[in-house]
């Protein structure tokens, strides 16, 4: 079955030639299985009739924010698409949705969709070209709308070259695409822990570490973006997830995190343990405030519970555990004992001595070492790249 199938597409026309093409688009969509409504502007409606579309999407077309006596309600309908589709998007409509000018159904309606939005440019070669229709698709996808790339060919000035829309074949491989991997790991439940852990000292000290949490979301977000129930115990981080879906219990200590993740790690089918959790803790935590005496002083330490020791006791035949060593030296062969002591699927191994990579940066450049030490080295990324690379390899895990 199509991943398609059931797929609730707003399919948004513009005014230009390639409109004749979203005929046949509207057609694929139905016959994968897609529920489709169509909205077209003024303009549109000059290169290809709205009965046309109405007849093959089975809904009524609409044109305007406002029809007779009655109102189109374009946030209810930004709010019932699983997917927005803009094909074909022209220059003009392009720059009113880069600034947010909502003079048409289409401009209100993509400004209310909370779905994600997926837009086909067609233009002219110079128009494609020109630094203001670039910094308008950029500007797009800054948002995180996504850019199906214009082709080339013969256009309908009779000029050769970039802009023309995508083919409608091309289009639905997009979509499906998406909501296959949006599908991929459903089903799956995955424990993430992030962030640093903070042990009190006093009532206004402790003892911590500069973990800022990032890692740790993005992987939460990219679980989540695959379909998976993502539970992440966070510590004392100043960020939260992207992406709503994911489940958050924030807490403070090592301890409280060793709570939270040893409490739901038996319903889950994976644990991935991004946090910096710290080794020890103060034998006791002052209940006032620690006033100075003398010269010196020293605080006595106990160790902190491990909680990836403690999964990895736990692990059944068909959970998979992650964890990360951070290192400043001897990187590979702390990691391989770290592996081998806690009884992970996968160690990431990321070195402080890598420029851009480890605490605060949004940047990362890991290692991956599996049972049986097999290596995987990948370049310095976005943390949210990394973020798709370890959720790719837990994936491989599972087989
Ligand atoms: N970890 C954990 N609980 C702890 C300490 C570490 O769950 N109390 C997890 C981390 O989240 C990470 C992995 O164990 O996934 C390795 O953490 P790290 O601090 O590098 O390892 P340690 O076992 O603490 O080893 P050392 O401090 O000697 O480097």
């Amino acid at each position: 079955m199509s991943a398609l199938h059931g797929k609730k597409i707003l399919l948004g026309i513009t005014g230009s030639i390639a409109a004749y093409k979203a005929a046949s688009l509207v057609r694929l969509l139905i016959k994968a299985g897609a529920e489709v409504q169509v909205l077209m502007t003024a303009a549109a409606t000059d290169f290809i009739t709205p009965l046309t579309l109405a007849t093959l999407s089975r809904n009524k077309v609409h044109t305007d924010v406002a029809s007779g006596d009655s109102w189109n309600n374009h946030v209810e309908m930004g709010l019932w698409a699983d997917a927005m589709v803009l094909a074909p998007l022209t220059a003009t409509t392009l720059a009113k949705l880069s600034h947010g000018i909502c003079d048409n159904i289409i401009a209100a309606t993509y400004l209310s969709a909370r779905c994600p939005v997926f837009f086909a440019p067609a233009m002219d070669l110079d128009m494609w070209k020109h630094p203001a229709t670039l910094e308008n698709v950029g500007r797009l996808k800054g948002f995180g709308n996504q850019l199906i790339p214009v082709g080339t060919g013969e256009l309908a000035s009779g000029l050769i070259g970039e802009g023309r829309m995508a083919e409608p074949e091309a289009i639905v491989k997009v979509l499906s695409g998406h909501f296959a991997y949006a599908q991929s790991l459903k089903g799956k439940r995955v424990l993430v822990t992030a962030g640093p852990t903070y042990e009190p000292v006093d009532p206004v000290r402790f003892i911590g570490n500069r973990s800022s949490g990032k890692m740790g979301i993005a992987i939460a977000d990219e679980l989540n973006a695959r379909g998976a129930a993502v539970h992440l115990v966070l510590g004392p981080s100043a960020l939260s997830p992207s992406r709503p879906g994911v489940e958050v219990t924030r807490v403070g200590t090592a301890r409280e995190m060793y709570k939270a993740a040893t409490e739901v790690f038996g319903r889950c089918d994976a644990a991935v343990l991004a946090a910096a959790v710290a080794d020890y803790r103060p034998a006791e935590a002052a209940d006032q405030k620690i006033k100075k005496e003398g010269e010196e002083m020293s605080l006595r330490l106990i160790r902190n519970p491990d909680i990836a020791a403690a999964l990895g006791q736990t692990k059944a035949a068909h959970q998979r555990l992650i964890g990360f060593a951070l290192e400043t030296q001897n990187g590979l062969e702390n990691a391989k004992a770290k592996l081998a002591r806690k009884n992970l699927d996968l160690i990431v191994l990321n070195s402080l001595a890598d420029t851009g990579a480890g605490f605060n940066h949004d940047t990362n450049k890991i290692t991956l070492l599996s049972k049986g030490n097999k290596k995987r080295e990948f370049e310095l990324k976005f943390k949210t790249a990394v973020a798709v690379d370890i959720v790719n390899a837990l994936q491989d895990l599972w087989g």
